[in-house]
């Protein structure tokens, strides 16, 4: 891979995102092969945030190359408890490890651990912002499942807003040929305005639509998602967006024979449990397929890396980011880095537009 680190996937030439697709499923089929890839190397995992599958697939994915695992997943029994800021954390693993996976509430967290690391950093989820290894097991499970990630439907259904999966998966799927994508929400967790304007420069087809069952006819896929409960502000506000947008047997009846219902999970009453055994439903086999997508993003990640630390950029901007999960309005010590992008001013750590004051 041409950069160090992977803070979303959209940075990876189509040729990149074609060999980690290939590979994971070259590992699937012949895992023998792959046992020693890894040997003598560690990978240390930073969870700042809850997590079971990307934590655990990192781990098992590592073990499985015959690599070692280090880490947290509870930032509190750490020096981070301490008061130790992200940098100094990220500068002290990255001389113990091969490789980091880090997951963090905060969007462009991952961004700002990738200047002060030695090794490649790996994000897991950057708050509500981009979840890059999710959309590689997203696009494995496709490839495996309908055979493709061009020329398909996408409906995508929950909160759209804070879904940081939502945001990988369409950043990544919006430049390959001929998809299309049905956006399923509220209006209130539509999708943010910087994937709007990614879709928009894209030149990708989109609607925006308030009827899961309405939508489902014209579906090949259908990516259904939590309700981010941690990320509202108030509980009220949660309550009033939950159980709009559920998946049931009789929902599925509207549904092409060859759809495919995925979900990165964990699921709470987004998807009546009627529905696991419909054939067409491939979440749980979803989970598989992201160990096998994480093992070849560490197989290519760690062959040949450099380990060197680049530093924070030197220039920073006076205004601060508008946006108050933005990691930089935290960790004060990081340049505040703004970039234009299709003629609107976005911050380089959580792509929201800035707003001058
Ligand atoms: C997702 C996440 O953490 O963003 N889970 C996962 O990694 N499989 C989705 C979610 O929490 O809703």
């Amino acid at each position: 891979m041409t950069s160090q680190h992977l803070i979303n996937l959209n940075t990876l030439t189509y040729n990149e995102l074609d060999g980690l697709i290939k590979l994971a499923g070259e590992i699937k089929r012949h895992p023998a092969r792959y046992i020693d890839a890894c040997h003598g190397k560690v990978l240390a995992t930073l969870f700042y945030e809850p997590s079971t599958r990307t934590q655990m697939s990192f781990q098992t994915a590592m073990l499985r190359l015959g690599g070692k695992v280090i880490g947290f997943d509870n930032p509190q029994t750490s020096s981070v408890a301490k008061g130790e800021s992200l940098k100094d954390t990220v500068r002290v693993v990255s001389g113990y490890s091969d490789i980091i996976v880090i997951r963090h509430p905060l969007a462009g967290s991952a961004r700002a651990a990738s200047f002060f690391s030695k090794v490649p950093i790996i994000n897991a989820g950057d708050g509500g912002h981009f979840h890059p290894t999710q959309t590689l097991t997203d696009l494995v499970t496709l490839k495996e499942e309908k055979g493709r990630i061009t020329n398909l439907c996408i409906g995508l259904c929950g909160d759209l807003m804070n879904g940081r999966t939502v945001h990988s998966l369409i950043s990544a799927m919006c430049s390959l040929e001929g998809n299309s994508f049905v956006l399923i929400s509220t209006k209130q967790l539509s999708v943010p305005s910087y994937i709007k304007d990614m879709l928009n420069a894209a030149g990708a087809k989109y609607i925006e639509m308030n009827s899961l069952e309405e939508a489902m006819p014209m579906l090949d896929v259908l990516y259904m998602t939590r309700i981010q409960r941690e990320r509202f502000g108030s509980d009220e506000e949660y309550e009033r967006q939950k159980g709009v947008f559920v998946l049931d047997a009789k929902k599925m009846k509207r549904a092409k024979q060859d759809l495919r219902v995925l979900h990165p999970l964990p699921r709470v009453d987004e998807i009546t449990v009627d529905v696991d055994d419909d054939p067409r439903a491939v979440y749980f086999e979803q989970t598989e397929y992201g160990m096998y997508a994480r093992m070849a993003l560490i197989l290519e990640m760690t062959d040949n890396a450099v380990r060197t630390i680049k530093g924070a950029p030197k220039q920073t901007h006076a205004t601060p980011c508008s946006n108050p999960h933005c990691i930089t309005n935290t960790e004060l010590y990081l340049p505040k880095l703004y970039r234009e992008k299709y003629g609107i001013m976005t911050c380089r750590y959580c792509d929201e537009r800035i707003l001058e004051r």
